[in-house]
């Protein structure tokens, strides 16, 4: 890859992008995310060596909120196994909102359809082991810090609170979860580390490392040394690709065609198997709770460069 003519395109696409800012709206349900500016748009991507190529609004913090999802099923899997995980979550697409609550009850065995959808993300936090929610933080924080290199990485406190002042819906789906005995564990303590994981901040730039090492399936770029099992990589590759991007996950498999996962702060995170990690920071929503430019600007990209999977 020619990294000046590749860092071009990239800041091409991104300008490309930007006016997709105009056809969405940042998330309100959590009130400190509806004070981000909107027309925000930036992207990094990160090469097998570490290279990190960005364009835009690359090195602006945000909440990592749905994309942490990742992370907090890497912990799940580590600490309990596969067979332990998938007794209390699924590993099918809804076709339904993120915050949807109606499979729940329809479900014979009222188990979260995956664990990219809230209710699934909460059943997979309250299986992360620790004495109390400050160490079960520190597993996901933990490995969040050895994937990007950045021992800084940290929550936003003014985006936790906001969350868990106005997450009614939320506690709804973790009380009827532990009803059902999905969850075992305390549901206000599995709740407080939901919202702090969801609101780990982060830049594109983290973003695209974290993305990269998936790529690379488990490996760190630059010290070679595995820090995910490569099953659990590959888990997690294919739960990107089948509910990442929730109900639109169909249509992002065939415009864009590349494991990814969003959240409502504006972030995606996208994986090209042994090739790149891209991070993506566009706060204007569609209406599946995706960023709108964002979306486009992997498409294009996506197009340009060839990355598609399929
Ligand atoms: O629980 C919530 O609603 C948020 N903390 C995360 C949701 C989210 O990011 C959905 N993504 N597009």
């Amino acid at each position: 890859m020619d990294l000046k003519q590749a860092s071009d395109q990239l800041e091409q696409i991104r300008n490309q992008s930007l006016e997709f800012t105009y056809m969405g709206s940042v998330a309100s349900y959590i009130p400190e995310l509806a004070k981000v500016e909107r027309h925000q748009l930036g992207v990094a991507v990160c090469l097998p060596d570490g290279t990190i190529l960005s364009a835009g609004d690359a090195e602006v913090p945000f909440s990592m909120q749905s994309i942490s999802k990742i992370f907090s099923l890497i912990v799940a899997l580590c600490q309990n196994g596969k067979d332990y995980v998938f007794r209390h979550v699924g590993k099918e697409p809804t076709g339904d909102p993120f915050n949807s609550i109606i499979k729940l009850e329809t479900t014979e065995s009222h188990k979260p359809l995956n664990p990219m959808i809230n209710a699934g993300a909460i059943a997979v936090a309250g299986m992360i082991r620790g004495a109390n929610v400050d160490e079960r933080l520190d597993a996901v924080l933990a490995l969040m810090r050895k994937m990007t290199g950045n021992p800084h990485l940290s929550i936003n406190q003014a985006v936790y609170c906001s969350e868990k002042k106005t997450a009614d819906r939320n506690r709804a789906l973790a009380w009827f979860l532990k009803d059902s005995g999905i969850l075992e564990t305390d549901v206000e303590e599995t709740l407080d580390l939901y919202f702090r994981h969801c609101s780990i901040e982060v830049t594109a730039k983290d973003v695209a490392t974290l993305g990269m090492v998936l790529a690379a399936d488990g490996i760190l770029v630059n010290t070679g040394e595995r820090v995910i099992p490569e099953e659990v990589a590959r888990i997690c590759k294919t739960f990107m690709v089948t509910c990442g991007m929730y109900n639109a996950s169909g249509e992002f498999a065939i415009d864009v065609g590349i494991p990814a996962k969003s959240g409502v702060a504006g972030g995606i995170m996208a994986t090209v198997p042994q090739r790149m990690g891209i991070g993506v920071f566009g706060p204007s929503l569609d209406e599946k709770g995706n960023s709108v430019a964002g979306v486009k600007l992997l498409e294009l990209l996506s197009k340009e460069w060839k990355l598609g999977i399929f």
